[in-house]
């Protein structure tokens, strides 16, 4: 079969050097010999063109308007235009940025030229939102025509049957699953229906403090380490022995020793999931529902492979129990109870390690501090001379001050006071810096601020009234 090049018949005119070099990419009409072109049609062929489609041989070599031409080629009229302004805009929005600083990484956005609306929108078109129902019963479960009693709440029941995506091994019986509005197929299984209030509570983004932060308190830290390490990476050694490894701790001592500190650099220690709870957040306006969510915290940390509850400022939901003759402390108490009751147990607790913190561990309900309960006591105490030094290492770390600064000194100067009070001394220094409009810190700038917190303060530290009270 042999084919016939034929220039399109309207091509005339100032359109003559395009139609050569369309006939290049072969965008010619393609016509097999022997068709008949009507002769109508062959009557308006401009003859120039055929002359220049004979000497088809040795075409002409391309210059440059032609090279131009063809790099035009595929773009719509606009696109040189539109590539300016968006490679302006990007050009804007960086310098924007740039004085703004903010990085690139910060605005996700791809470039507008990139958008995919159409493809976008039938996306969304093809993924139709589900419907929540529970899978009540499964009918002949574990064969090849198992069937699904859904119930759609205050819809119906229905006899389904699986979608593309699921895998009956998926499904259980009593489990949450997504359903399509048409067919009430079962789409996707569905984790159990927690608070979102609770969920919001797991710590996801890791705190970005260490051991390495924390100045002192190293037998606290090994204390810790091994009641919440030890089990989770070596649990056989617990079985061998026969005993139950040990369930929670309870960090107590003055404010500003590092408890919450040191339960932040667990968490960033360990791969388990970690849930912080502050104790006023399970303190709810109405009956039930503080204990409701302790459940539901419980739940959610049960389904985790392995999981740390923190309660910080567990005073407030765990203080001792007493009649004041009003009743309006029992919902506190309730749910403080609900907790001693999620300690012990009823169901099995899986891998989860229970953290607590106070700085009134005398008003704690005895119940709660049972052995069994919460087995570890761990005190945090005053830091002594040598913790002091390190803390103070530790807090101007990321200070700009003189090279040999008698940190030893600086301890010394600073007796009964914790880490919260040396950190405010070297802020403190370094605001005196600022207003003596110098770069670095001096050591007599330490000493001042040292005058001033340590000494100018004293009315408002907190650690007498706790030796007071404990
Ligand atoms: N041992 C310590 N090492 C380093 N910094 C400490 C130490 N103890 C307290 N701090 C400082 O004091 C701040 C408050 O400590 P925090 O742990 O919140 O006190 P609390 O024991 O009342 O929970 C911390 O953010 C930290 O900067
Ligand atoms: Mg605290």
């Amino acid at each position: 079969m042999k084919f016939q090049i034929h220039p399109l018949p309207h091509f005339r005119g100032p359109l003559h050097a395009n139609c050569f070099i369309l006939k290049k990419e072969k965008f010619l009409f393609l016509r097999r010999e022997g068709d008949r072109i009507s002769g109508d049609k062959k009557r308006r062929m401009p003859t120039d063109i055929e002359d220049e489609i004979k000497d088809d041989k040795n075409p002409p070599p391309l210059d440059e308007d032609d090279i131009a031409l063809l790099k035009t080629y595929g773009l719509g009229p606009y696109s040189t235009s539109i590539k300016k302004a968006e490679k302006d805009v990007k050009e804007m929005s960086k310098r924007i940025n740039d004085l703004c600083g903010i990085k690139e990484s910060d605005t996700g956005l791809a470039a507008p030229s990139q958008w995919d609306l159409v493809s976008d929108k039938q996306m969304m078109q093809e993924e139709q939102p589900l419907q929540v129902a529970r899978c009540t019963k499964i009918i002949n479960p574990n064969t090849e025509d198992a069937k699904y009693v859904i119930n759609v709440k205050q819809i119906a029941k229905f006899v389904v049957g699986l979608g593309d995506k699921v895998s009956p091994t998926d499904i259980e019986e009593g489990m949450r699953v997504g359903v399509d509005r048409n067919k009430y197929q079962i789409q996707i299984p569905l984790p159990p229906k927690i608070d979102p209030s609770v969920t919001m509570m797991t710590v996801e983004e890791k705190p970005d403090v260490t051991y390495n932060d924390v100045g002192g308190c190293k037998e606290q830290i090994e204390k810790m380490r091994e009641v919440v390490e030890l089990p989770m990476l070596h649990p056989e050694k617990f079985v061998k022995l026969g005993i139950d490894p040990p369930k929670g701790v309870l960090c107590y001592g003055p404010p500003g020793t590092g408890k919450t500190l040191l339960a932040r650099a667990v968490a960033n220690r360990t791969d388990a999931c970690f849930i912080r709870v502050i104790g006023s957040e399970l303190v709810q306006k109405y009956v039930g529902e503080g204990a409701r969510m302790v459940r539901e915290l419980f739940q959610m940390a049960r389904s985790k492979k392995a999981c740390i509850v923190f309660f910080d400022e567990v005073d407030a939901i765990g203080g001792a129990r007493f009649d004041d003759g009003v009743g309006g402390d029992n919902e506190v108490q309730r749910t403080m109870l609900e907790i001693v009751n999620q300690l012990d147990g009823f169901d099995a607790r899986g891998n989860i390690k229970v953290l607590m913190a106070t700085n009134r561990p005398d008003t704690l309900d005895p119940a709660l501090l049972r052995p069994g309960r919460l087995d570890r006591k761990v005190e945090f105490g005053l830091p002594d001379m040598e913790s002091r030094t390190q803390i103070f290492k530790i807090h101007t770390r990321t200070m700009n001050c003189e090279r040999d600064i008698r940190f030893e000194l600086l301890a010394r100067l600073c007796p009964n006071s914790t880490g919260a009070d040396i950190r405010s001394v070297c802020t403190e220094a370094g605001m005196y810096a600022i207003r003596a409009r110098r770069k670095t810190v001096t050591e007599k700038d330490f000493l001042d601020a040292v005058n001033k917190v340590i000494k100018g303060y004293q009315k408002f530290s907190a650690t007498p009234k706790y030796m007071v009270y404990n």
